[in-house]
This record gives C-alpha cells, structure tokens and sequence, in this order.
C-alpha cells in the first residue's frame, strides 16, 4: 500500500478496539479495488466520544464504523440517522460530508449471512437468546422479514422492554420454543470467556438452524449444534457483510465477500 497525499481515512471507533478485525477485511478491499484509502482502528473512551466524532470529521475523515460501547450513543450526535437506525436505536456506520450521517448496516450483515442457510424466514418460528445491543438489530431484522420471534433473556426486564419495541413475544425459558423453533439466534456473549449451556442443547433437533453472532470461538452450542445434526453458523459472515454494506454506504462499491472472507481466514490463522 502507498500512502500519498490523497489518501482517504476511514477507521473503526470503539473502546476497546484491538480486537476489531474490521481492519484486516476492510483495507484488504480497498486494496483489492484498488482505492487509495486506509482503515485504521480509534480507540475512543465514552466520554471523549463526542469530541472525537467532531475531530474525525474536521480531519476529514471518510468515514467510521461504530462498534461497543458507542453505537445508541452515536444514534444522538449524528446530524441525520437513516429510519433503520432510528428503528434499532443504534449507529453502526458514520458517514462523514457536508453533514455527520449515521446508518446501520449491522441487521443487513446478519440477513444476508442468515440466508445463505435458511432463506426464507417469513412464518418462521426464532427465538433469540439476548436481549443486549445486538439483540436489537436481530430483532428488526427477523420482525422485517415476517417472523414469528420469541425472545429470552437472563434479564427479564431487558426482555420486556425489547419486546415492547419490536413486537416479539417474551418467554421464561427457552426450552418453551427451542423443540419447534426453526432458528435459534445467540446473540448473549456467553461463550465468549465463560460457556455454558443457555438451555438443554440435548434439544436441539436435526435440520434446525442455530445462528451465534459470536466467531472464532468454539463454543458449547456450536459443539451441540454439529452434534445434534443442526445447521450451525458463526458470526463472521454477518462481520464481513455488515463492514461490506458500511464500504458500500461510503464509496458507492459492491466489494467481494470472497476477497474480505480471505483475508479474516489468513489473519485468523496466523493468530490462532
Ligand atoms: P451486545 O452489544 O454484544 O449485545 P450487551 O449489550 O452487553 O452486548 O448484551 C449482552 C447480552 O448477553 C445480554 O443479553 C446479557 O444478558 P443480561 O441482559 O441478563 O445481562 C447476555 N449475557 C451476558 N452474560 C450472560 C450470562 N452469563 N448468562 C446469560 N446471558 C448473559
């Protein structure tokens, strides 16, 4: 890569952010496009978030993903959120120009990689597990599509407040939906450090599709999931594809999932 005086920034704000592997597929792209532009990660702590927002676009930075803890925050500093942002109640892409716009483009990553496996979803029976900041974006999306959505969370007052907003119906435990649900989503961070089972995994039925927006991870479910004869999927897809749609918002190009998909694969191998 050559750096020159017209360089483009783009980045990843977050807190942390040295684990994001936005940075590796999303200059792999610009490389591959051949655009002169670079993607850097910006740790930004939450009270600096502000002020960063405003310096990122007097540098005349491009333009940001938004990762934890900052994305329903972004939602308030934007000049304009489009509706799916809005609905959610979270930014995920800064775009900057004339005016700061904040997207979200996290809920079309995870549809897009869904059906790849199971694609048609109107009808469907889905419980999702979680009722976190991903939840939300899930919970839009499944509700856009027409299905029929079921929420458990270990916090039931999340649950009810999450149910409220996006229309889906709260359970007290999971095992009430798992034997006749099509598609079980985990979007809790459980298997992350710790892994236990959320519900009895012994459930879990063949040819049912579980879905985990975790990735690189072997967890517990993944584990069930191919044990039962369940069709499993982690969350690297859904990684690629919402970065993919933020890289589309900002230059206009429909980038290769393949070339991005590539460079997470060297990247995660040589870390392993
Ligand atoms: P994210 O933005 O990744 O969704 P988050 O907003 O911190 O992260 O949400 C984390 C989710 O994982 C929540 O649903 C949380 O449940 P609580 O609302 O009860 O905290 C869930 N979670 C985290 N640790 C958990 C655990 N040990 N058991 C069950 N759920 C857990």
């Amino acid at each position: 890569m050559k750096i020159s005086g017209k360089t483009a920034l783009y980045g990843v704000v977050g807190y942390p952010i040295s684990h994001s592997l936005s940075p590796v597929f999303q200059n792999r792209v610009f490389e591959h496009l051949g655009l002169n532009a670079v993607y850097v990660p910006f740790e930004v702590k939450p009270e600096d978030l502000k002020t960063a927002l405003e310096g990122l676009k007097a540098l005349g930075i491009k333009g940001v993903n938004v990762t934890i803890p900052h994305k329903e925050k972004v939602l308030e500093l934007v000049d304009y959120a489009d509706e799916h942002a809005k609905n959610i109640g979270a930014v995920n892409t800064v775009k900057f120009g004339e005016r700061t716009e904040g997207y979200n483009t996290d809920w079309v990553g995870f549809l897009k990689s869904l059906k790849e496996i199971l694609p048609e979803l109107k009808g469907k029976k889905v419980l999702v597990l979680g009722a976190g900041g991903s939840a939300r974006a899930v919970l839009y999306a499944l509700k856009q599509e027409g299905a029929q959505v079921f929420l458990w969370n270990r916090t039931k007052e999340k649950a009810k407040l999450l149910s409220q907003s996006f229309g889906v119906d709260v359970v007290e435990s999971p095992e009430e939906v798992v034997p006749e649900a099509d598609l079980i989503v985990n979007t809790t961070s459980v298997g992350l450090t710790e892994d236990y089972m959320l519900f009895d995994y012994s459930l879990i039925r063949e040819g049912q599709v579980v879905f985990e927006l975790l990735y690189n991870r072997q967890t517990l479910l993944k584990e069930w999931a191919e044990k039962r004869g369940a069709i499993y999927s982690d969350g690297l897809k859904m990684l690629v594809y919402q970065g993919l749609e933020s890289f589309r918002l900002w230059t206009g190009c429909e980038p290769s999932p393949k070339v991005a998909l590539q460079a997470l694969s060297e990247h995660l191998k040589l870390t392993l």
